[in-house]
């Protein structure tokens, strides 16, 4: 994935792209190019026209939970400037964009009135998209829960379970004609453990079994909701997006490769067993203990309903020492902004596993990128070399994947624009295109710029 445009680094730039490339790669006429974003990390106006606020809005007015103080009030003001980010996505001629629904701006409290002025703006989101020959990928869930539904416990409580069924069946009425693909959660395990057990997520709770309690409910609450748009017959292809890392032992000791199993255990057969198998991993359960989830009698089955596709976030592998003594700083990887491990072969495991040790139908990666410093330029362009190399790396391990025969269906960029990243605020920048807060203003980096080339690059192999 060479750039050509003219602001792609030069030749000489040590930091250009010099590994094995993407383009090298055959994807199949149908496979999926897109870019990924979502609500609450890029649409401010966070109480604008009828918007309850979400627990991401109360999280982040408690003193020192967000690494530089921010929050999402403004973000990158894109229910403002969403035309403008449409022209802009038209642009990178990608084939769908990733985006999410915030809850509380279409149903402020999570229960009783709709609120119209929210619907409208994800129809004018939905119909720009397609007016622009864009497929819209609608999720449901990307963690900004009404905090009306926190007040009375949350996805801790049975009772939101409900309430989330409600919300994906007003959704799927509404824009069921249109989307092409509807995810119930992103990332149940993150809402779980960093929401509910380590608290550095919204809600901000600190509760193992607590934690477990609303994995189970979200899982629940997913398997409702796909049975629920079953009925309804939609066009749209639905599913669920996981984050997954594949977990390796940081040495060949009987210990790390114990933890390793069970780390593997927490992270993708707590989530991938119950949706696939019907049944939670045994060696979790009893880590677990007295902190396993309330199943009620027919949970699993309300769980294990078939999905059309799985969707995969992959940002780095998982390296396991039972002592925890193992440092990515000494791995002799590069790292990214996130100080995670730069490591496209473990997305190439990931997705083989997957589909070795489960009946998914169809992959995508729903997200991959990396956060990186990205100076401006003094010709005010971002030569993102670092970012490129990742995309194209990762993007080459999706084709390895293909050709070891998992059904990938797409891949999509983490993300479309610089955004707010959760705890981290602004500090971090994921977007291959470069937001400038103060001004808003929006500039393609020559990730962006490398990746559009590459899907034109893509299309035309289609054609010819
Ligand atoms: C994932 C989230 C996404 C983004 C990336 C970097 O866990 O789904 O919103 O923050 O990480």
């Amino acid at each position: 994935m060479t750039s050509t445009a003219s602001t792609a680094p030069a030749a000489s730039d040590a930091r250009a792209v010099t590994l094995p490339t993407a383009s090298a790669t055959d994807f199949p006429a149908d496979f999926v190019w897109a870019v990924a974003t979502s609500a609450f990390q890029i649409e401010g106006a966070h109480d604008a026209d009828g918007k309850g606020p979400s627990i991401w809005d109360t999280f982040c007015r408690q003193p020192g939970v967000i690494a530089d103080g921010s929050n999402g009030d403004t973000a990158c003001e894109h229910v403002l400037r969403w035309e403008q980010d449409l022209d802009m996505i038209r642009d990178l001629g990608v084939d769908a964009y990733r985006f999410s629904v915030s809850w509380p701006r279409v149903r402020p409290t999570g229960d009783g009135d709709w609120n119209e002025a929210g619907l409208a703006f994800y129809d004018r989101l939905v119909d720009g998209l397609i007016a622009r020959g864009i497929k819209p990928y609608l999720t449901l869930n990307h963690w900004d829960l009404p905090q009306a539904l926190q007040d009375i416990g949350g996805w801790g409580s049975r009772a939101t379970v409900d309430r989330f069924v409600e919300y994906a069946i007003g959704i799927a009425r509404r824009y069921g004609d249109r989307v092409v693909s509807i995810a119930t959660h992103n990332e149940p395990w993150v809402v779980a453990q960093l929401g509910h057990e380590t608290g550095i997520f919204a809600p901000g709770l600190k509760d193992r079994a607590l934690a477990a309690q609303v994995s189970h409910h979200l899982l629940v609450s997913h398997g409702l909701a796909i049975t629920a748009l079953r009925a309804l017959k939609l066009k749209a292809s639905l599913g669920i997006v996981l984050n997954l890392a594949p977990m390796y032992p940081a040495t060949d000791s009987e210990a790390d490769r114990a933890q390793a199993r069970l780390e593997d255990g927490k992270l993708r057969r707590w989530y991938m067993d119950p949706l696939f198998k019907g049944h939670y991993p045994a060696d979790v359960i009893e880590m677990l203990g007295e902190d396993a989830p309330q199943v009620e009698a027919g949970d699993m089955d309300r769980i294990r309903v078939p999905i059309d596709f799985l969707g995969v976030n992959y940002y780095s592998r998982g390296m396991i020492s039972a002592d925890g003594s193992f440092d990515v700083r000494k791995s002799g990887l590069e790292l990214t902004d996130m100080d995670w491990e730069i490591y496209p072969q473990g997305l190439t495991d990931l997705l083989v596993q997957l589909h070795r040790d489960y009946p998914v139908p169809r992959l995508y990666v729903t997200e991959n990128g990396g956060a990186f410093k990205d100076p401006v330029g003094a010709d005010g362009q971002v030569h993102d070399a670092d970012r490129t190399r990742y995309l194209d790396t990762h993007i080459a391990a999706v084709g390895e994947a293909l050709r070891q025969g998992v059904p990938m269906g797409g891949y999509m960029v983490w993300s479309l624009m610089d955004n707010f990243e959760w705890a981290s605020g602004y500090a971090k920048r994921f977007g291959i295109v470069h937001v400038d807060y103060a001004t808003q203003r929006r500039t393609p980096k020559d990730s962006a710029l490398a990746y559009r080339d590459f899907v034109l690059r893509q299309r035309a192999q289609r054609r010819g």
